[in-house]
């Protein structure tokens, strides 16, 4: 399994980490089942938040786990919170330092590896996010701190008040949505693929180490389904099957390859709960894409070359 920085922690985590957001497809022996495949094959590193299954998925971790001999300190167990569904998004210290007693007694763990703010807040205090970030490491609830979703001037505002360094952001990134590659391709022009939605978040995170989890890998849209026989996609779908060819691999494999071989050396959370899928995605981690392999990909997904 590839390794990449966590951040600027030092620690070295997997490049590939199981999302739990559908984990409650599973039961408890499926789930548990999942976790020692996935723990064989390098992949420790679990994400959560505490909406996924309006916390169910955490509560049949916890239990699934202990169905397992991986021991907690072997694995990497991350979650986010700040969303009340439908309702509001919520920075306050109060709602960050309940989301989290929740959490850990959820998955019934003393403390968690990573906490993350799942998505911005409008109405954000970073002294706030600063005074929960203190407690909850004080306590040892939270090993580290990181976000998702967020602009680099968002960061930079928590950061004006914030100590802990932010070693994680989940964005949102697969073949077939890669406005953060796009408009850092398409600068200064009039094309459609310019326009700045993230505030240059991808080269942010790399000048300051970082770690861009790339969030749902095989959706397209506001996770409207996989992009893998869709017609929409057809083009990517014929070019992803062709280049995996060349390599082996198949296509599955390829989509993950393609996000993989981007420098700024990113996590890619997997979100399925299919072992042979999960298997197609870990050898990703050896195809070695060429330049010109990865820029076809890109341009196959209806991107141009300005
Ligand atoms: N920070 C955020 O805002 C945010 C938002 C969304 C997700 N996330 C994180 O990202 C993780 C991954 O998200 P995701 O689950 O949307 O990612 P994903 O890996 O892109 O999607 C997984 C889904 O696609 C299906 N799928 C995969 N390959 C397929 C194929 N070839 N044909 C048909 N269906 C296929 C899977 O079905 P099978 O199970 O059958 O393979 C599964 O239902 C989540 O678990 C969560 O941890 C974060």
């Amino acid at each position: 399994m590839k390794k990449v920085n966590f951040g600027t922690t030092g620690l070295q985590v997997p490049a590939i980490a199981v999302g739990c957001m559908r984990l409650t497809s599973l039961d408890e022996a499926g789930a548990a089942k999942y976790l020692n495949h996935a723990v064989a094959n390098g992949v420790n590193f679990f994400d959560h938040a505490d909406i996924y299954g309006q916390g169910q998925c955490e509560t049949l971790f916890g239990k699934a786990l202990k169905m397992t001999d991986i021991k907690r300190e072997d694995i990497f167990v991350q979650s986010k919170c700040g969303i009340v569904p439908g309702i509001m998004f919520d920075f306050s210290k109060e709602h960050i330092v309940k989301s989290v007693d929740g959490i850990l007694k959820r998955l019934d763990m003393e403390y968690l590896d990573a906490l993350l703010l799942h998505r911005p807040d409008a109405l954000v205090e970073p002294e706030e996010v600063a005074e929960a970030f203190d407690e909850l490491e004080r306590a040892g609830k939270v090993r580290n701190f990181g976000v998702s979703n967020m602009k680099p001037m968002q960061i930079e505002l928590l950061k004006k008040c914030v100590k802990q360094p932010i070693v994680a952001n989940q964005l949102q990134l697969s073949a077939a949505h890669t406005s953060m590659i796009t408009n850092g391709l398409e600068v200064n022009m009039m094309t459609k693929g310019a326009v700045d939605r993230d505030g240059s978040v991808l080269d942010y995170c790399r000048l300051k180490d970082i770690t861009i989890q790339a969030w749902s890998p095989f959706q397209y849209g506001m996770i409207q389904g996989a992009f893998f026989k869709n017609d929409d996609f057809a083009v990517l779908n014929q070019k992803l099957a062709e280049i995996g060819e060349k390599y082996g691999v198949s296509a599955t494999t390829m989509a993950v390859a393609w996000l993989l071989r981007h420098p700024a050396n990113m996590q890619v959370l997997a979100g399925t709960m299919n072992l042979d899928r999960f298997d197609e995605i870990c050898k990703a981690c050896d195809v070695k894409l060429e330049r010109a392999d990865w820029y076809k990909i890109y341009m196959s997904a209806g991107n141009i070359l300005p």
